[in-house]
This record gives C-alpha cells, structure tokens and sequence, in this order.
C-alpha cells in the first residue's frame, strides 16, 4: 500500500486559517478528489478538527475510506473509522485492503504521519496569507521535487498555482 501525503500551502507554508482553507481554489479541490479517489480503493486519513471543517454535503468523502485520527476513545463518527494513534490509520488502510493511504491534514497530522510517506503532493498557492495552521518544518534535501503543472488565477480560482511532486530520494 502507498502511503501519500496532499496538501496544498501559501508560499510560507501556510494551509489553513480560523479551521478552514484561506483560499478558494476550485480546480486544486478536483485534482484532490481526483488523486485521493483513484481506482475507488483508497483511504483518506485526516486529523480530528479536519473532519470537523469539511460541510456536512462533502462527509465522508465519497467512494474513499475515511479514517479519523483522534486521541478521543469514546468519539463515534458515521462514515468513518477512528483511529487513536498514527500506526492503528495505517493498519486500518491494509484491512480494507487499500491501494494507497492518502494523508489529508491538518497540521497536526502532516506531522504525525510525514515519515511514513514516500510522496508529498504539493500545491503551492502563489499568495501570502495570515494563516493559524502551518505544514510543518521537513528537510527538503531529503526529497527531490518534480513540477507537474503551473496554473493561473480564473474566476474559480483565487490564485495562481504549481503543482509538484515530491519523492524521497
Ligand atoms: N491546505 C490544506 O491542504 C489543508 C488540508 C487539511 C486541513 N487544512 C487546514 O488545517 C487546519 C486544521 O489543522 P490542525 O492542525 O488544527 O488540526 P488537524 O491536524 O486536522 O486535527 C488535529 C486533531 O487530530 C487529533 N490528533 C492529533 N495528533 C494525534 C495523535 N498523535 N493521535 C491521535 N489523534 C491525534 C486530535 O483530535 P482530538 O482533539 O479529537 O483528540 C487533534 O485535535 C484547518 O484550518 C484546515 O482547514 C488545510
């Protein structure tokens, strides 16, 4: 099972603001559901106030297993499983017998599960923004970066956009 990382960033590292995306990025938000979807047999893992932030028309994600990270042993959440440390996400992934764990956010997630990864998918929003929640500090000269694609601002779009993958080297 690959075990992937998405996460789209400001051009300091921010990704959220008040528990929500500072930004409004149409086609980052299809290329998510598009990547995280895949074949129908893949698992999306996210941290608790992640969970939280997504509108009840978008939870669970659809045709994607859904696994909440929590430290709360008594939360039940419909559509998703719950899981109370970094490796029992993991081990939920292989049960259902996925072909790639995606690791979604927040912050706090990003970096309880960023060894484990062998790939970051990188949306590099080109703005600055005040944000309260931040991808955390890795070491670049571990990872090689490919550039996928760059896009413009549009009306769906707020800000122009590059799309990068990176791999461990
Ligand atoms: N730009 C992006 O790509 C992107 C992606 C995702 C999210 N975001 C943004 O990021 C922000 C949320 O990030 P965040 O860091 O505040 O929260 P988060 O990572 O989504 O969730 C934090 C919660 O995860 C649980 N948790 C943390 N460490 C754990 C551990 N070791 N074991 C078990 N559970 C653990 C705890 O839940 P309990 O409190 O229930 O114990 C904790 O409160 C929002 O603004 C959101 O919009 C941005």
């Amino acid at each position: 099972m690959k075990i992937a990382m998405i996460v789209a960033m400001d051009e300091s590292g921010f990704i959220g603001k008040d528990g929500d995306l500072p930004w409004r990025m149409s086609s980052d938000l299809k290329r998510f559901r598009d990547l995280t979807t895949g074949d129908g047999f893949n698992a999306v893992v996210m941290g608790r106030k992640t969970w939280d932030s997504l509108p009840d028309s978008y939870r669970p994600l659809p045709e994607r297993t859904n696994i909440v990270l929590s430290r709360d042993s008594s939360l039940q959440i419909d559509g998703a499983e719950i899981a109370l440390y970094d490796g029992r996400a993991v081990e939920i992934g292989y049960s259902e017998g996925c072909d790639e764990l995606w690791v979604i956010g927040g912050a706090e997630i990003y970096d309880l599960m960023i060894q484990r990864c062998d790939e970051i998918h990188v949306t590099t929003v080109h703005t600055s923004v005040d944000g309260d929640a931040m991808f955390p500090d890795w070491d670049r000269s571990q990872w090689a970066e490919d550039v996928i694609q760059e896009n413009v601002s549009s009306e769906h779009d707020d800000h122009a956009s590059t799309y990068s993958i990176w791999r461990r080297i």
